[in-house]
């Protein structure tokens, strides 16, 4: 007998070679490859169902009608808010974290929640037992709700549980946990994964059956396993906050029903995370009012503008080379605006180290929180404290001009709202609505014209 065929397959992004590699050629990853059994030939007739309606067969544009996505509150609004408003019925959704940032806690609220006013929940445990899930669940506060539990990670024993108890939501914690009898590989190999992923997939599709799985994530933050399980999912949500912080953020990376870049913020308490209304309050508690190198500035976050201070400090370098180093901000774009204002604005900064930090662990990606972080770094060189109640956001070129940004008024009004009285912005978003916006908006063209109205510097 010929002995089975084998591949073997890189575990970090799913390529495949014929030996062992030490490295992937594709992902570049070292020492990725694990040996698994290749996936046997279709058998004819044995393809998959398909999605569509028409039994396989192509249907006119203009035939196909228009079904608006139907959708069911988590009973958690900052999760519904993520998802695009809540989860649509057969949709597979990937929720992807570090390990112990909350994601198990979530769901279980998530699942709690849901049983008391939809339906049926199994949530299905592949690293805990269900005596495990329930400690958890009486912290949480778990009530009567219908909410099955299973610790078991054979794909299909889940599926037998699901076709008995006919449940409103699964939830699967975690895919790298799951194996399907079809394959001889270890669960969480690429083939695994996939074959998984693939068969919740479509008993997702056929039972209108909304599924959440929970997924790992790589040293790099990427989610583990092959790229191909994001492409199968309908949405890709990530889990961030940092270890020492008790705010979690839900942002989502991929979603067929929804924007992506919308916000859940979170708070970790002692029981179970709490959604956050108010995330400004919660970025903005422990300012200190007054204090040089400190600057607010108004971000956006998917269609919802959060306030969050920036600080910088300046001190001159005892080393050859000044430091710049950051926390919530992008280095190479400190390093752009830092050269802007060596050149435009005449300071002079290569003799100093910059750190720049986002207090509370939040990341700050847009453009628009340039001039926040220049007005934190001229606070601080100048050693003169930011106007107060002054806010301030916009993009910065190189020629330094300040450039507008979009959603300039929701900004404006939120740090109204947040009891700034002053809001410092690109000429190019002042506009006749500013008048009722809460506060005195100013508009400014050039770098240089911004400091002089944020910290009034000579
Ligand atoms: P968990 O949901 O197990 O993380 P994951 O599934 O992402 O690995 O989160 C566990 C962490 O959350 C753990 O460090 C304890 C903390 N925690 C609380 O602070 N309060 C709570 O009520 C619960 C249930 C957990
Ligand atoms: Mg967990």
């Amino acid at each position: 007998m010929r002995a089975p065929k084998t591949v073997f397959a890189c575990t970090n992004c799913g390529a495949q070679a014929p030996k062992w590699l030490g490295r992937c050629p594709d992902c570049g990853a070292w020492n990725t490859f694990a040996e698994e059994a290749a996936a046997p030939p279709m058998p004819a007739g044995g393809a998959r169902p398909s999605l569509g309606a028409a039994g396989g067969q192509a249907r006119l544009y203009a035939d196909v009608d228009m079904v608006q996505a139907e959708r069911i509150s988590t009973g958690i609004g900052e999760f519904d808010r993520v998802l695009g408003g809540g989860l649509v019925p057969g949709s597979l959704v990937l929720l992807g974290g570090e390990p112990g940032i909350g994601k198990s806690t979530l769901l279980l609220q998530a699942a709690a929640e849901f049983a008391q006013r939809t339906g049926p929940v199994l949530y299905c445990s592949g690293e805990e037992s269900e005596h495990q899930v329930k400690g958890r669940g009486e912290r949480l506060g778990v009530g009567n709700a219908p909410l099955y539990l299973l610790a078991e990670t054979c794909t299909e024993r889940i599926l037998e549980e699901v076709q008995r108890l006919r449940p409103a939501l699964l939830i699967v914690d975690s895919i790298q946990t799951v194996y399907s009898t079809k394959l001889t590989s270890a669960p969480g190999t690429v083939g695994q994964i996939r074959e998984t992923a693939t068969q919740l997939l479509f008993a997702a599709k056929g039972q209108n059956l909304p599924t959440v799985l929970v997924g790992h994530v790589t040293k790099d933050g990427g989610l583990a396993g092959p790229k191909v399980l994001e492409h199968v999912v309908d949405t890709v949500l990530y889990f961030e906050g940092e270890r020492h912080h008790t705010h979690r953020v839900i942002r989502a990376v991929k979603n067929r029903f929804g924007a992506v870049s919308e916000l859940g913020v979170f708070e970790m308490t002692g029981t179970g995370l709490q959604p956050v209304a108010n995330p400004s309050a919660l970025f903005l508690a422990e300012r200190q009012v007054g204090a040089p190198g400190s600057a607010v500035l108004c971000c956006m976050e998917g269609s919802r503008p959060i306030l969050v201070e920036v600080q910088a400090l300046v001190s001159s370098s005892v080393y050859g080379s000044a430091r710049r180093m950051t926390n919530g901000v992008d280095q190479q774009r400190l390093a752009l605006l830092l050269a802007v204002l060596e050149k435009r604005a005449g300071l002079n900064l290569a003799g100093e180290d910059v750190f720049v930090n986002v207090a509370g662990g939040f990341t700050v990606e847009e453009r628009a929180a340039d001039l926040g972080i220049v007005a934190a770094v001229v606070s601080s060189l100048r050693n003169r404290a930011v106007r107060p109640g002054t806010a301030i956001f916009g993009e910065v070129g190189l020629a330094g001009e300040v450039r507008a940004t979009g959603q300039s008024l929701l900004r404006v009004r939120e740090a109204a709202q947040m009891g700034f009285t002053r809001c410092v912005v690109p000429s190019g978003n002042v506009g006749p609505d500013d008048a009722g916006a809460g506060c005195e908006v100013v508009g400014v063209r050039t770098v240089a014209e911004a400091l002089d109205e944020v910290i009034g510097w000579d």
